[in-house]
C-alpha cells in the first residue's frame, strides 16, 4: 500500500482540472484575478470515441490519451500540471476518528489498519490516502479523518493517459468531491448562503445519471444510475436512420428534421424526467428528509430544451441549470454563447482545476 498518491495533495502549483467522462475530456484553467476574483481563463470539450472509456474504466490508454492531448491543444493552455478525479463509483471512502495527537506515521498506520478492516481487496492492490478534515466537536481530543481507497490500476491507468498524453498528473481527486467544491461555490452565492436549503443537484451525462443532496454544506445523499444523453443520440440514429457520430453531432447542433421535437426529444425529456422524481422519491423514502427546496441540474444533457420546465411542473420544485462559472470573469477569449451550452458540463472539470487555490 503507498501514500504517495495524492488524492488530496496540498501542493498547489499552477494546474488545469482534466475530467475523463465517458463521451468526452473535459479540461478548464482557471486564474486568480485579485480581488477574491476568479478567471476562466480557457477550456475545451474533445469528444472521445465509444468504448474507450465505459463505465468509469479506461478501456483504450491509447485512444483516451489522444482525446486529451487534443483537448489540451485546442485549448491553447499552457500549463501541463493536472488534477484529476476518478469516478466516484471507483472510490471507497470512509470516516473514522482518530485521536488529534498522532505524529504523522502514527495516523498513516492507523488509517492501514482502518483501511484494512473494509476494503474488500488486498492492500497491495490499493491506493489509499487520507486527509484530516478537522476537530469532532463532542470529543475536543479527536479530528476526523477522510479515507480514500481505490484499486491501483484505475489509478494507474488514469495516469498513464495523462503521462501518455504529455501532461503532468500532479493530484488524484474524486469526482463528486470535485463536483461539490465547485457546487459549494454556487450554493455560497445564494441568498443567506443556501442556510438551511436542501437542494438536489441532478448530473445528467452521457452514460450515467447522479444525484447529490446538499444541505448546509454536507452531501447527506449521494446515488448513481444508468441514464444519460447517449440514449437520445441512440434514439435519434433508430428514428433518422444515421449513425450514432451523425446523431450525436445533430442532436448537439439541432440539424435535425421538425418532428424531432415531438417525437423523439419529447418522448426522452419525459423518461429523464420521470428517472429524476424516481430519484426524488428514492431520497425520501430512504432518509429522515421530507422535502428538497431546489433542484440544480448539471452535466452535458441536462441543457436539453424543456427539460427543466417539464421537471419544475412534475416535481413541484423550482428547477435550474447550473453553470459552475456563475460569478467568474471571462476571459476575452471565452465565447459566451457556446460556454452556455457547454458550462453544465464542467462542474467536475472546474471543481477540479480549483485545486489550484488549496491553502
Ligand atoms: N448542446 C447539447 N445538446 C444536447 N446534448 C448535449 C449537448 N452537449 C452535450 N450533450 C450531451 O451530454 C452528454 C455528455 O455529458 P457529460 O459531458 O456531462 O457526460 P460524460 O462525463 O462524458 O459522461 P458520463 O458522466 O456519463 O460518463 C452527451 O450525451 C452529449 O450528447
Ligand atoms: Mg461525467
Amino acid at each position: 500500500m503507498a501514500f504517495e498518491l495524492p488524492f488530496f495533495s496540498s501542493k498547489t502549483p499552477p494546474l488545469i482540472g482534466l475530467d475523463v467522462g465517458s463521451s468526452s475530456i473535459k479540461l478548464v484553467e482557471l486564474a486568480d484575478a485579485g480581488d477574491g476574483v476568479v478567471r476562466l481563463e480557457r477550456y475545451a470539450v474533445e469528444p472521445i470515441p465509444r468504448g474507450a472509456v465505459v463505465d468509469g474504466n479506461i478501456d483504450k490508454i491509447d485512444v483516451v490519451a489522444d482525446a486529451v492531448r487534443r483537448a489540451w491543444r485546442r485549448s491553447g493552455t499552457r500549463i501541463k500540471n493536472v488534477a484529476m478525479a476518478l469516478p466516484t463509483s471507483a472510490v471507497i471512502t470512509k470516516r473514522i476518528a482518530l485521536p488529534g495527537n498522532l505524529r504523522e506515521e502514527e495516523m498513516e498506520m492507523q488509517v492501514e489498519s482502518e483501511a484494512n478492516q473494509y476494503i474488500p481487496f488486498a492492500l497491495d492492490e490499493v491506493s489509499l490516502d487520507f486527509q484530516v478534515l478537522g476537530p469532532i466537536p463532542n470529543s475536543p481530543e479527536d479530528v476526523e479523518v477522510l479515507i480514500a481507497a481505490s484499486r491501483k490500476e484505475k489509478v494507474e491507468d488514469r495516469l498513464a493517459v495523462v503521462q501518455a498524453a504529455g501532461l503532468n498528473p500532479i493530484v488524484v481527486d474524486v469526482e463528486s468531491f470535485a463536483s461539490r467544491a465547485a457546487l459549494e461555490r454556487l450554493i455560497g452565492q445564494l441568498p443567506n448562503q443556501g442556510e438551511g436549503l436542501v437542494i438536489a443537484v441532478f448530473y445528467i451525462g452521457a452514460n450515467t445519471t447522479g444525484v447529490s443532496v446538499m444541505l448546509d454544506g454536507e452531501a447527506i445523499y449521494e446515488r448513481e444510475q444508468p441514464f444519460g444523453g447517449q440514449q437520445l443520440t441512440g434514439d435519434i440514429s433508430r428514428a433518422y436512420g444515421i449513425p450514432a457520430d451523425e446523431a450525436e453531432q445533430k442532436k448537439r447542433s439541432g440539424d435535425l428534421p421538425a418532428n424531432y421535437e415531438d417525437e423523439v426529444l419529447r418522448p426522452f425529456v419525459d423518461s429523464a424526467t420521470t428517472e429524476i422524481t424516481r430519484a426524488l422519491q428514492f431520497f425520501f423514502t430512504s432518509t429522515p428528509y421530507t422535502r428538497v427546496d431546489q433542484i440544480m441540474l448539471a452535466g452535458g444533457s441536462s441543457v436539453l430544451a424543456g427539460l427543466p420546465e417539464a421537471l419544475m411542473e412534475r416535481a413541484q420544485v423550482p428547477t435550474s441549470v447550473i453553470s459552475p462559472f456563475k460569478g467568474m470573469e471571462l476571459s476575452p477569449n471565452i465565447r459566451e454563447r457556446q460556454l452556455r451550452l457547454d458550462a453544465p458540463a464542467l462542474l467536475t472539470p472546474c471543481g477540479l482545476a480549483m485545486r489550484r487555490f488549496d491553502k
